[in-house]
């Protein structure tokens, strides 16, 4: 695999990195505003103090690229963002984050994604969301030269990218392919309905497909993890891996075997971002040359510890620290 990264002017979080491999992460990316604790919406024309309002980055590739950071594995972002405030913010935070933001498309005229969050007194998450941006990425903004350079490439957020899912998707998957990378898809939940149409033509070119258990069953149409495995399988995928929520996840490898490996039990504060943080731990796995069982080990790790806090990347910790409990299997 490629280079070797010099650690000198990365932030203190990534001062050990030690990625030898070219990490490359396409797909959505956006601003969220947090407001809470809203109790419903204002009467119409009125004003309702509240006591927070925040602005995060969001969006599976923003995310999977942070927390690869704080796995200390540098990565490129592609993607594609407005030149707006948010857009500013977005391409900043990435920055200061050590993500590589060279294959960030901005463009004059549309908008940034962003996400008005709407966190109820109880917790309860409610969204308004602006596609902006992530719906017009399209072929053109992608570099296939950075793709082309990658020894990783994931795409993350697949399904929420109008007009790159299918078959444009399954171009970029199969160009990284075909220089040697080894390929990682996500999806997200498919508001356009299409699902398997869009998905289907990628799974040839993917080395490990991961959807969450919500997202293979609607692909699928079959409601056991084993089940779904072996529909992405037969039509081409070489590893699957079902994210299962705080029971873990499903591996079938591509010589067939099947494992389960379970979530560490942790008091789950937040699970925004908990996809992206497992998708961003199995991909450190895979730098470190580990299999794939391991990897999905690692992947529960990071997804768990994501959950103990607040926010898409605020429990994500070194790979030093996730390691050790990954083999300590203990988690506050
Ligand atoms: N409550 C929990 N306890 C422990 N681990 C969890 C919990 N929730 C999620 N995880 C870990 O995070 C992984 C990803 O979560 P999930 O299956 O919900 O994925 P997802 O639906 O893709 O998430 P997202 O909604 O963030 O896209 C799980 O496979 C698991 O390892
Ligand atoms: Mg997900």
């Amino acid at each position: 695999m490629g280079r070797q990264v010099v650690s000198s002017d990365l932030p203190a979080h990534q001062e050990c990195v030690v990625s030898s491999s070219k990490v490359v992460v396409l797909g959505i990316v956006c601003a969220d505003v947090i407001a809470r604790p809203v109790d419903g919406m204002p009467e119409r024309g009125l004003m309702v103090p509240i006591d927070q309002l925040e602005l995060h980055t969001g969006g599976c590739a923003a995310n999977v690229g942070i927390d690869l950071s704080r796995l200390g594995v540098v990565c490129s972002i592609l993607g594609k963002i407005g030149r707006d405030g948010f857009g500013d913010f977005v391409l900043h935070t990435l920055e200061q984050e050590g993500v590589d933001v060279s294959g960030l498309r901005c463009a004059g005229g549309i908008q940034t994604s962003a996400t008005v969050v709407l966190v109820a007194p109880d917790g309860e998450r409610s969204f308004l969301h602006c596609l902006g941006a992530n719906a017009m990425f399209v072929s053109e903004d992608v570099d296939m030269e950075l793709v082309r350079s990658a020894d990783i490439l994931v795409v993350a957020g697949s399904l929420l990218m109008p007009k790159l899912d299918g078959e444009p998707t399954a171009e970029v998957l199969r160009g990284a392919r075909e220089s040697g990378a080894v390929t990682l898809l996500d999806t997200a939940w498919d508001a356009s309905g299409r699902w398997m149409k869009s998905i289907e033509t990628c799974l040839p070119f993917c080395d490990y497909f991961l959807p969450s258990e919500a997202e293979a069953a609607m692909l699928s149409g079959v409601t056991e993890p084993e089940a779904m495995a072996a529909s992405f399988v037969a039509r081409g995928a070489r590893n699957v891996i079902i994210k299962l929520g705080d029971k873990g996840c499903l591996l079938r490898t591509e010589d067939g075997v099947i494992e389960h490996v379970a979530a560490p039990v942790v008091s789950a504060v937040d699970t925004t971002g908990a996809g992206d943080a497992f998708v961003a731990g199995f991909t450190a796995g895979l730098v470190h040359g580990w299999n794939a069982s391991r990897c999905a080990q690692l992947a529960v790790t990071v997804g768990a510890m994501c959950v103990t806090a607040t926010g898409a990347s605020s429990g994500v910790r070194s790979f030093a620290e996730t390691v050790q409990v990954m083999e300590r299997e203990e988690l506050m």
